[in-house]
């Protein structure tokens, strides 16, 4: 795991979709967490200093690994967008940008595995260096489909830079080449993350509380 070794986050920084519609959920999903429970802004978990020093680590490590190349980095829509553009800033080597769209189904939360490809990219990767970036990499459904995807454009390499990494949701397994911090199961706003398509706009990442019925 290139670059994950390297400026190990703390205990409390270390933390879902496929291929086929299921039978009776192939609905959209409409967000990661269940949009029937009011929920609220909680403790912040990782600062936008501890963000934005981490980033700059894995710039570092990414720029010593791609010395004399050029990498694409590929941003995962929506949600990697803001981490994409801070992670190319970065990065001391030239490098591409590019971004593509995928959707999961499922009921609610829950992912029935199906994961479809819903934009593009606007680049070739074939003969590329391609750096996949993930905001979250949670049953590592999306990640597998996109480098399966992305595998039969014939790129130079293939690697993954996830900032969140939900380990103990994996359903699949997944190489996250280079991981930014690995947290808990808990729902995280901010920094380009959504619940129901608020709260990207937060410069930290912060956990999402339920609110208790009265
Ligand atoms: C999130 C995240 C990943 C995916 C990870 O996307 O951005 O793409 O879920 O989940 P997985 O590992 O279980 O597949 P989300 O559905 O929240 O869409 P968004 O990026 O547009 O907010």
């Amino acid at each position: 795991m290139r670059g994950a070794a390297e400026g190990e986050p703390s205990e409390s920084q270390k933390s879902s979709r496929a291929d086929t519609p299921g039978q009776d959920e192939a609905q959209p999903k409409a967000s990661r967490a269940d949009t029937t429970v009011n929920r609220r802004i909680g403790r912040i978990l990782i600062s936008r200093d501890e963000i934005a020093a981490r980033v700059t680590e894995l710039g570092e490590a990414i720029g010593r690994d791609y010395a004399g190349r050029a990498p694409v980095l590929v941003g995962v829509l929506k949600g990697a967008v803001v981490f994409t553009a801070d992670l190319l800033r970065a990065i001391r080597v030239p490098a591409a940008m590019d971004f593509m769209a995928v959707s999961s189904y499922g009921s609610g939360t829950r992912s029935s595995g199906v994961v479809r490809l819903t934009s593009d990219l606007s680049l070739s990767i074939e003969g590329r260096d391609v750096i996949i970036v993930e905001d979250v990499v949670d049953s590592g459904r999306t990640i597998s489909y996109l480098r399966r995807n992305l595998a039969t454009r014939h790129p130079r390499s293939l690697a993954l830079c996830g900032l969140l990494d939900k380990v103990s949701r994996r359903e699949v397994d997944v190489d996250v080449d280079y991981v930014g911090f690995v947290i808990p199961d808990e729902f995280v706003v901010g920094y380009g993350l959504d619940y129901d398509g608020r709260h990207r706009e937060l410069p930290d990442l912060a956990v999402l509380d339920p609110i208790a019925p009265a």
